[in-house]
């Protein structure tokens, strides 16, 4: 249960923050133990498995609604989770390079996997492109605030480390009031991959940040579930077409009505150029099934299932998740995967969907999960 409190707290460099009121689980007063000595750092384009400063001691973790709050860390140099409509992300301010470090640092993320910047206004777009094609003005026009990342020339002005090292820069303008109200309050570009320990799922909640990264950065800013619940597209418009290296809530469909010559990134030197697809993405601990009809579940009291059609009469699985529709589905997907873990769980059956629409990012993360 979460109590309200008054308290103070200290930042990973020693400051001391004014009081304020904050909601603190019981929880937040403990540190995972993965904190602890011996702690393996993946920071650098050489992605090295070695340690490679000494561990910071553990991090207080704040939780508070407050986007202003929450802004006066990030403006300090540290750590903030905050909601989007697609999933949390871990922002660091994206022109401070050793913050953008703690980044990887806390995720434990390979140091050439690029971020995503994130912006309160289109206009702020100029200091982070050396270059905005007509493509991207139009889609900007069209998706901005929205789900879409947009892949440009990176302004020499924002640091390598942000970008992984490439020459490219992914922006985003969220469409979420909280997101906007903090972005807007620290008053800067925000670099922000989605705010999960590297391989876990993404977080549609608050409390899965404070799961995969109490201890580990400074402060979650609290907002309700994620909307969307799977991240955004990211489109790459630095070449003559532009090419979707990520699937997500903003469909082909939708974007070729704007930009009729947009393609799925699909050859092997396309893929290449979306540095994420390199990693292996997040796989529940159980095996991953992806069925037609929930006939094929098979009468197992410690799987689980999610789909649109629900288990037929007989011995119900663990977990049962029916949706809706894709929409639903998509907004629980990674819930569902935590909750699998958590419960630990056989096996997992995923219904498919049809892969149009919405149904192709869905289906492009039930196909990672349930690659082995
Ligand atoms: O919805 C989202 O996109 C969320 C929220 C927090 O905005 N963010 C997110 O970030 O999902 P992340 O880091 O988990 O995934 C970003 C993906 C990665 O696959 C990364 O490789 C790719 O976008 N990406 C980012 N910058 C890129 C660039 N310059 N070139 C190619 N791919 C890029
Ligand atoms: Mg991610």
């Amino acid at each position: 249960m979460a109590e309200a409190a008054f308290r103070s707290t200290r930042t990973p460099r020693g400051d001391t923050i004014r009081p304020f009121l904050a909601l603190l689980p019981s929880a937040s007063h403990s540190f995972p133990r993965s904190l602890n000595p011996g702690r393996r750092c993946l920071v650098g384009a050489s992605a090295s498995l070695e340690p490679l400063e000494p561990p910071l001691p553990p991090v207080q973790t704040l939780l508070t609604p407050s986007p202003t709050v929450a802004a006066t860390f990030l403006r300090r140099g540290e750590l903030v989770a905050f909601p989007t409509e697609t999933v949390y992300g871990l922002g660091a301010d994206a022109l401070d390079p050793e913050a953008v470090r703690r980044i990887f640092e806390a995720k434990g993320r390979p140091g050439d996997n690029p971020l995503i910047v994130h912006v309160a206004h289109p206009a702020q777009v100029d200091a982070l492109a050396a270059e905005c094609p007509p493509a991207a003005r139009a889609l900007m026009e069209a998706f901005f605030p929205g789900p879409l990342t947009l892949v440009l020339p990176r302004h020499p002005a924002v640091p390598a480390v942000v970008s992984g090292g490439l020459e490219t820069i992914g922006v985003r303008m969220p469409d979420h009031a909280l997101a906007r109200a903090f972005l807007e309050a620290c008053g800067r570009p925000v670099a922000a991959p989605s705010a999960n320990r590297s391989g876990r799922p993404s977080p549609t909640t608050w409390e899965a940040v404070h799961e995969d990264l109490a201890g580990r950065i400074a402060c979650i800013l609290q907002g309700g579930p994620t909307q969307a619940g799977l991240e955004s597209t990211v489109v790459d418009v630095t070449g003559p077409i532009p090419l979707v290296l990520r699937a997500g809530v903003v469909t082909p469909e939708q974007l070729r009505q704007v930009v009729p010559a947009v393609r799925l990134a699909r050859t092997g030197p396309e893929l290449a150029r979306s540095p994420g697809t390199r990693y292996r993405h997040y796989a529940p601990h159980a095996p991953v099934h992806l069925i037609d009809t929930p006939s094929e579940v098979p009468a197992d009291p410690e799987a689980a299932y999610i789909g649109l059609l629900p288990v037929p009469a007989g011995p119900a699985p663990a977990l049962s998740v029916v949706c809706a529709d894709v929409q639903d589905y998509a907004h629980r997907l990674f819930d569902f995967f935590r909750r699998c873990d958590a419960r630990g769980v056989s096996a997992i059956y995923c219904q498919r969907v049809p892969p149009d629409g919405l149904g192709l990012a869905l289906m492009d993360r039930l196909q990672r999960a349930a690659a082995r």
